[in-house]
């Protein structure tokens, strides 16, 4: 990961009054707050390489924010990018306006970039959290009037809005205090903060130095999840967590996995996926020369073929779903999965995790995409938050 030294130009702090801002929160909220001490936002000015320029923060999963940073590079032709926690999150300057970026990236939804927030305010972070909560409050107030201001975008009267504070490491006190202080403020404001199908987020990161903040709508953000950090709560008898990977598949790719009939499940064992595909109600196929969890033998939904998938022959328009997360190369299990596919009506879904087994993870993704494009149209090709060393292609079969 290059980091280009990018810097803020603290020594160039503005502290910019906002008097009259706070005189209307107070006549507004009728609230006695002590305002005494919240008299300026200490901003600090991102600096700007580019015209027009937007300032992004991009997290991926841990180890894979460098192929993040080069997708976006090859996508914008130039951009300027600061590590804030190593090898998942990063500051970025893209050369578009925010408009443009967003309207790129709906367009080419990036494989790595996992979650990608706008960066309208940055503050300084010292020292924020340590006073009183109304103090805090006051602060996030000034800071929710600069968002809206910068963003276009409203967080009261019965918006429904939700509030994501992260920072590098494990959950803090500091993140609950501005988390906390943000729902306030909002819901004083006449808005109703939530947790899912938000209208609006704001977006909050703590990074060492500074607090980065954003606002954005939820189809602009394309997750409920802070940092598309898609959680799921484990089950009692869960056969295996490869099952999460699928469940996220269902949710972000917008798929109804009981809409299908007969579905092909390659690499199937233990039988976290067929599991999920059976709870569906869809009749699964599980293809493995491994043993299935003894929870699944004697499904009446379920027919397990326990040899290599190399040597079990399909017959034509039997499958109309296809799902593979075998452990093998990229190119021999694409090989592999395309004679598979022949048993697939056309239109049919194929669902394939790839593992990224090589130091080169773009070009092994080029090179499977290439292969299956002859066969399938590539819907989506992304890295979910349950992907280790590993992407998800959501394909139509042609
Ligand atoms: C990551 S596990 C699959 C986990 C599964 N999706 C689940 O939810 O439990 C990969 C599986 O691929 C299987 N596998 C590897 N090579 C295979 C082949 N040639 N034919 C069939 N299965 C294979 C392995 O036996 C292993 O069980």
């Amino acid at each position: 990961m290059i980091d280009h030294g990018y810097g803020f130009r603290e020594r160039c702090l503005f502290e910019i009054i906002y008097l009259e801002m706070m005189f209307n929160i107070a006549i507004d909220s009728q609230q006695s707050w002590r305002f005494a001490h919240v008299e300026s936002v200490q901003e600090l000015i991102l600096e700007s390489h580019f015209t027009p320029s937007s300032h992004w923060i991009v997290t991926s999963n841990h180890g894979y924010i460098s192929y993040a940073q080069e997708e976006l590079r090859r996508s914008f032709g130039q951009l300027k990018s600061r590590m804030l926690v190593p090898g998942e999150m990063a500051l970025m300057e893209l050369p578009a306006s925010s408009t443009e970026a967003i309207e790129r990236w709906q367009q080419e939804p990036p494989i790595f970039g996992r979650h990608i927030q706008p960066v309208h305010l940055a503050v300084k972070r010292e020292g924020l959290a340590n006073g009183p909560a109304e103090e805090l409050e006051a602060m996030c107030a000034l800071w929710l009037e600069r968002l809206s201001a910068s963003s276009g975008l409203q967080a009261g009267s019965g918006t429904r809005v939700a509030v994501h504070v992260r920072s590098g490491g494990a959950r803090t006190e500091e993140e609950k205090a501005i988390r906390e202080a943000f729902r306030s403020v909002i819901e004083r404001s006449g808005g109703e903060t939530v947790l899912a199908e938000p209208e609006v987020i704001v977006t909050v990161v703590i990074g060492e130095a500074a607090i980065y903040a954003g606002m954005m709508t939820h189809a602009e953000a394309g997750s409920d999840w802070p940092g598309g950090a898609m959680r799921f709560q484990r089950e009692e008898g869960q056969i295996s967590r490869a099952k999460f990977k699928l469940l996220e598949a269902e949710r972000t790719f917008g798929l109804d996995y009981s809409a299908y009939r007969h579905a092909l499940d390659v690499g199937a064992a233990p039988g976290g996926w067929t599991s999920l595909l059976l709870e569906r109600g869809v009749h699964v196929t599980a293809i493995d020369p491994a043993n299935m969890h003894p929870s699944l033998i004697g499904h009446p939904q379920l027919t397990y073929v326990k040899r290599n998938a190399a040597d079990v022959p399909v017959e034509p328009n039997e499958f109309d779903l296809l799902v593979c997360d075998m452990s093998w190369s990229p190119k021999a299990t694409a090989e592999m999965v395309i004679r598979l596919m022949d048993g697939v009506i056309a239109g049919g879904t194929i669902l394939v995790t790839v593992k990224l087994m090589h130091k080169k993870p773009l070009q092994t993704i080029r090179d499977v995409t290439a292969m299956y494009a002859e066969h399938a149209q590539i819907i989506r090709a992304k890295q979910l938050f349950h992907n280790r060393d590993e992407i998800t292609l959501y394909m139509m079969k042609y």
